[in-house]
């Protein structure tokens, strides 16, 4: 479990700059639950996904990764955090040293660098094929799923992502996305920072919207969704697909649910017309 308690966190202290980026946060996140972070820019979500994966010092609040304080080196093993544009920060000349590298500085042994280095390759997508290539012949998606590779190689348990799809064409981001979603399947328990309620809603079981650093709303994604008033205090969209199932209620269908996915508004747009198709 990551438990997170009364952290408030201010940049640049005591000068004219200064900013509260979080005020008073406390949350805690279950293993293997697939808790998504939204909210406007600026709302404090990246700050606080590097605190909880011990890249900022803090002074008031703590974080505690399995009850161990997240200073403690063998407490942020535990944790990967994949940066916003993460394919920035490729440097070495083949796909397999650039994936090899952190597994590499853990100290593992050769062979067990080399099969981490195949099994991260697989569970991005990738063909063992690439190894050799370099970072920079590959595409923006390949490149991202590259970064990504370097990270699951270090087999964290908990897995952060900020804005993982950002900039990607819709192809690569589909593929980004089920590979997220494969990795929460056999356990990793995933933190999502998005701005898109449309991956909220199709995969997350919790979200935390966050405004001006404060926790706005802490829940399933199909109560957010049902918020308006929420919604609007912090900048966000219905996903079109609960946008849709809102208005088949308001035109008179009351008991249409409100449905996160698009085979979910099927399934009931289908029960309403008489139950199955010819074709079921
Ligand atoms: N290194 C920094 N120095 C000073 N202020 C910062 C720094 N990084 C972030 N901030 C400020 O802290 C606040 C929270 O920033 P943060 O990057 O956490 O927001 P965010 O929710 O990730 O935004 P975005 O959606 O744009 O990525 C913002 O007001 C930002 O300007
Ligand atoms: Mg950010």
């Amino acid at each position: 479990m990551i438990d997170v308690k009364n952290l408030t966190y201010t940049y640049m202290e005591k000068t004219p700059f200064e900013k509260t980026a979080l005020k008073n946060i406390s949350l805690s996140v279950d293993e293997g639950n697939f808790l998504a972070i939204a909210g406007h820019t600026g709302s404090g979500k990246s700050t606080l996904i590097q605190i909880i994966a011990g890249l900022i010092e803090i002074k008031f609040g703590s974080v505690e990764v399995d009850g161990e304080p997240v200073k403690e080196k063998s407490a942020r093993r535990n944790i990967g955090i994949v940066f916003q544009y993460p394919e920035h920060q490729l440097f070495e000349e083949t796909v397999e040293k650039d994936i090899a590298f952190g597994p590499i500085n853990f100290g593992l042994s050769e062979s067990e660098v080399a099969a981490r280095v195949d099994e991260a390759l697989k569970l991005v997508g990738l063909g063992v094929e690439l190894k050799n290539s370099s970072p920079f012949e590959l595409s923006g998606g390949q490149r991202r799923r590259v970064a990504i590779a370097g990270i699951l190689a270090l087999k964290p348990k908990y897995l952060i992502l900020d804005e993982p799809t950002a900039g990607l064409d819709p192809r690569a981001r589909k593929k980004i996305l089920s590979e997220i979603k494969n990795l929460h399947k056999l356990g990793v328990t995933i933190i999502l920072v998005t701005h898109s309620m449309e991956d909220i809603a199709a995969l997350a079981g919790r979200v935390i919207v966050l405004a001006d650093g404060e926790i706005l709303f802490d829940g399933a994604p199909r109560k957010l969704f049902a918020q308006e008033e929420i919604l609007k205090r912090a900048g966000l969209l219905t996903p079109s697909t609960a946008a849709l199932a809102k208005k088949i209620s308001r035109a008179g269908f009351e008991n249409f649910p409100l449905s996160l996915t698009i085979d979910e508004v099927e399934r009931e747009i289908l029960k309403m017309l008489g139950g199955k198709s010819k074709r079921a």
